[in-house]
């Protein structure tokens, strides 16, 4: 897979791209990530990608043009169309769902943005699709696409030490996870449940699935009018 990211702030990329699974995955060439600054495609001098709203009121709008025309460099570099995401409060809400149906295509653009927002004509013009991560405000779109990525590239086949870790997720099953243990057997008097020793995999297995069910009912019950089980 091929992400390539549209920002006004690159560096804050850096770190979050550089450890542990999204690290791994890129150094084995199980995504390439791209990052492209946005202003180094504005019109002047100034380097300037945003101007005061028509109509009046608060804040600075991204201009149209200077991602315009980041977004047709990026689009040269790779033949791939992919799909083309803007991330806004205004968009979908971001699931797991939507990360996995992510993760079976071939490439990813994510456009972030600062301000307050996007000049309509960028939606419009580049037919994006939107993506929100939640129901708050961010300051900008850059968090909120390294969320996305994260949750994208965990999916992508080898991201995984182990094949399987995906599977049993939270979400995956349209449930919470089961508890987990690991040792030592007794912790500050709090004793591992009996079940998870006994060796009986059948058992293990039903205990999970009933604690999963049983979890979901008490923090998350909004979960379960969608379990697929
Ligand atoms: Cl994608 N952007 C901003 N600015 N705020 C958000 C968001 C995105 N998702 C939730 N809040």
């Amino acid at each position: 897979m091929r992400i390539d990211i549209l920002t006004l702030f690159p560096e804050m990329y850096e770190s979050p791209l550089a450890h542990s699974i999204l690290k791994r995955a890129r150094d084995k060439r199980i995504v390439d990530i791209v990052l492209t600054n946005i202003r180094d495609f504005a019109a002047d001098k100034y380097g300037r990608v945003d101007d005061k709203p028509y109509g009046g009121g608060p804040g600075m709008v991204m201009m149209p043009g200077p991602v315009f025309e980041c977004f047709e460099h990026v689009r040269r570099l790779h033949p791939e169309k992919g799909r083309v995401i803007l991330l806004t409060p205004q968009g979908q809400k971001f699931n797991q769902a939507k990360a996995v149906e992510l993760s079976e295509g071939k490439r990813i653009i994510l456009i972030a943005g600062r301000y307050e927002g996007f000049d309509e004509r960028i939606r419009v013009g580049l037919d994006a699709e939107q993506i929100s991560i939640g129901d708050y405000v961010l300051s900008g779109g850059e968090l909120a696409a390294m969320i996305i990525i994260d949750a994208v590239v965990r999916l992508l086949p080898g991201a995984l030490g182990d094949e399987d870790s995906a599977k049993d997720d939270s979400f995956s099953a349209g449930l919470l996870e089961y508890p987990q243990y690991t040792r030592p057997e007794v912790f500050r008097g709090m004793k591992v449940p009996d079940i998870l020793l006994s060796g009986d995999h059948t058992k293990i297995a039903q205990w999970r699935k009933q604690q999963a069910l049983e979890r979901t009912k008490k923090y998350r019950p909004d979960l379960l009018g969608n379990t697929q089980t």
